[in-house]
């Protein structure tokens, strides 16, 4: 290697990167196998140069999940991580090990299932449950105790209790209500989520505990942080066996053995099991089953010493892939597609496979007609890992991204530095259509009977090429549509013209600017209340407005620079559109107009969303973090250190009497 100071340093950025996109983000952009093959490789390296500080590395801290917004909780005992292995070999290092250390004693061990989930400590003082708390970055968590509240599965008191106890385990999400949130979202045009474990860890950091409430997460418990008396439990099966007679929702099943060569039939066993368990599991945690045992063995910075996981490789199936299709997003970038000879794997069948983008294909050499593995390793979209070259027809050649585009008529672009082709032909078919649904969807126009197969038809009819047309339609060109009587097409006339009357926000984020989200149509109305003065407004005075950054500013400018686009403006205007804030006639007169507000703690009546919606209502604006720019804190019961802060900093803090005092 040319120089192993330069490589550990990149193999430490990149993992310490993912770790950000997994515990910060939720949205890793690698599955755990690559991440810990990554993990392991700079591990290696820093076992052999020791010399080179391995201090900060992040194979020595605990992933960190602690977010803004939320009261940090310092655990009494810290939430620490596990080594894991895919190689039977390590694990009787493992046992081997720790015989050395317990020389001559009978070891007990229990294998349990590594449940892929999100990780929480229960805080039970006197038997009754005072907090949920998330690893955080191992010594101290978020408090998500809100969050969870409307857990059912979750005792809120345990019988016969220590003084205090800390229960661990994992949150998780189902595979059906998974698909329920995407169907909804997917149906409201908003983008969809990736997999059950990144749902689940953004639903437990929502910042509106009601909109939590709107997402089922459900619990499993399986072990010990603190404990007080520190005897009360002898051993971790008792642990188990204590956790199901307080009702707590506990691990399916679990096994003990003795010595480290009954483990792998368990593990064995647990593999066959695995998949009647209602959580996903990605391997099994041996652990020495005597507690004093566990506390001998001891600790590293981030994990014990008594315990590894086995991890179970992602499965996989090797098949065909037939072509390469291309799926074009509403921003329009084009997404590769692999359309694949369909193959049973992991309990569904796989047709489809993501390829990312041109530069993945050029990676992996990946061409149709190819024999491929695929993996489905947490995710919902399965993915191809490489081609078996083995198997490549003699007459293959590589993949041509752009040949493909224009074999299938879409006109694309990629410019130098961007990873992804874009189509630039406003009228591509499925753009037409796509841009339509966000404009109709819920958070938009919100248009009633505008479903997506009613838009296809619109567009196939020629009825409808743009959003403007939309408000030319009459009653007898909609008879004509499929399956349309009188009532239907009444139906979809009332609700266009309804939509005519929606906020200033709904109908920017509805254009579909690129980069302009709900949000930040929000604070464009904030700030030029007209749609005119968001049309007019230069780079700068639009850079200028509170969360919209310089790209942002740049893609608004463009959008209304364009002629086309211009014209549609004008055709909405025309039609009757609402395009001017509402808000404004509160906002001259009220104190908090242009004013910076933060939230925190729970307020006694209004939530998180409400209070921010009466805050944009009166001109404010909300911003999640105290700083010199703040000019309010509504601060409610259980305000921690974002009070002291404001405090600091001599910020005016309001009750949520005080502020609606204001207001009004
Ligand atoms: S024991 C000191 N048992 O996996 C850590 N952890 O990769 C002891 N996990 O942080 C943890 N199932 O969040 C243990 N049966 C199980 C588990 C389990 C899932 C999680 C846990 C831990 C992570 C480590």
């Amino acid at each position: 290697m040319p120089n192993p100071r330069l490589e550990i340093e990149r193999l430490r950025a990149e993992v310490a990167e993912h770790d950000t996109r997994y515990y910060q983000s939720a949205q890793p952009t690698i599955d755990d196998q690559a991440y810990d093959r990554l993990k392991a490789r700079l591990q290696e390296l820093e076992a052999r140069y020791p010399e080179l500080d391995i201090r900060d590395s992040p194979t020595q801290l605990v992933g960190d999940d602690r977010s803004k917004g939320f009261k940090s909780y310092t655990h009494r005992k810290p939430m620490l991580s596990l080594d894991n292995t895919y190689n039977q070999d390590d694990l009787l290092a493992f046992g081997k090990r720790l015989e050395k250390l317990f020389q001559g004693t009978a070891l007990n061990y229990i294998i349990e299932p590594k449940i892929d989930g999100v990780a929480v400590s229960l805080s039970y003082e006197h038997g009754r449950l005072v907090r949920a708390i998330t690893r955080g970055n191992g010594i101290e968590g978020d408090d998500i105790t809100q969050n969870l509240s409307h857990l059912d599965q979750l005792p809120k008191t345990i019988e016969k209790a220590p003084e205090y106890v800390e229960i661990r385990g994992e949150i998780y999400m189902s595979h059906y209500e998974f698909d329920r949130i995407n169907k909804q979202r997917e149906k409201n045009g908003e983008s969809l989520y990736a997999n059950p474990r990144n749902l689940a860890a953004g639903t437990v950091k929502l910042l509106d505990p009601k909109e939590a409430r709107n997402r089922q997460l459900e619990i499993v418990l399986y072990g010990l942080g603190a404990c007080s008396p520190e005897n009360f439990f002898n051993s971790q099966s008792e642990v188990q066996e204590k956790l199901r007679n307080w009702n707590c929702p506990v691990l399916e099943k679990f096994w003990t053995c003795c010595g480290i060569d009954e483990v792998w039939p368990c593990i064995e066993a647990l593999d066959q099991k695995r998949r009647d368990f209602t959580y996903p599991t990605d391997g099994a945690v041996i652990k020495l089953d005597s507690i004093p045992q566990q506390e001998i063995a001891g600790y590293t910075s981030k994990a014990p010493r008594a315990a590894i996981a086995y991890k179970f490789e992602a499965e996989r199936a090797e098949t065909i892939l037939k072509e390469i299709q291309m799926q074009v997003g509403r921003t329009g970038a084009v997404t590769p597609v692999a359309i694949l000879k369909p193959v049973p794997l992991a309990g569904t069948i796989v047709a489809r496979a993501t390829l990312h983008n041109e530069d993945e294909i050029i990676r992996k050499d990946i061409r149709p007609g190819d024999t491929v593995f695929v993996q489905k390793a947490g995710e919902i979209i399965p993915q191809i890992l490489s081609v078996n070259l083995e198997k490549r027809p003699t007459d293959s050649v590589p993949f041509n991204f752009e040949a493909r585009l224009n074999e299938l008529g879409i006109q694309a672009k990629r410019k130098s530095g961007d990873a992804a082709w874009r189509v630039n032909a406003k009228d591509e078919p499925g753009r037409k259509s796509r841009s339509l649904r966000h404009f109709a969807s819920r958070v938009c126009m919100d248009i009633d009977h505008l479903g997506p197969a009613i838009i296809d038809q619109l567009i196939q009819r020629g009825l409808v090429s743009d959003l403007a047309d939309l408000y030319d339609l009459k009653f007898e060109q909609l008879m004509e549509l499929e399956k349309f009587g009188d009532k239907s097409a009444r139906n979809l006339l009332e609700a266009i013209e309804a939509s005519k009357d929606r906020q200033l926000w709904q109908l920017i984020h509805g254009l579909g600017i690129p980069n302009i989200g709900k949000q930040s149509a929000k604070d464009l109305e904030m700030k030029f209340e007209k749609m005119n003065a968001i049309a007019d407004a230069d780079v700068i005075a639009l850079e200028k407005t509170e969360g919209i950054g310089k790209v942002m500013a740049e893609g608004i400018f463009k959008w209304f620079a364009d002629r086309l686009n211009r014209q549609q403006l004008d055709r909405l205007r025309n039609a009757g559109l609402n395009l001017e804030s509402k808000i404004k006639t509160n906002r001259v007169n009220s104190p908090i107009s242009g004013k910076v507000l933060v939230l925190t703690g729970t307020l006694p009546t209004l939530s998180r969303s409400e209070a921010a919606e009466k805050i944009e209502a009166a001109g404010g604006r909300t911003s999640s973090s105290v700083s010199a720019k703040t000019d309010y804190l509504l601060a409610g019961s259980d305000a921690g250190s974002k009070l002291t802060k404001a405090e600091k900093l001599g910020i005016t803090i309001l009750s949520e009497d005080d502020f609606l005092e204001l207001i009004t």
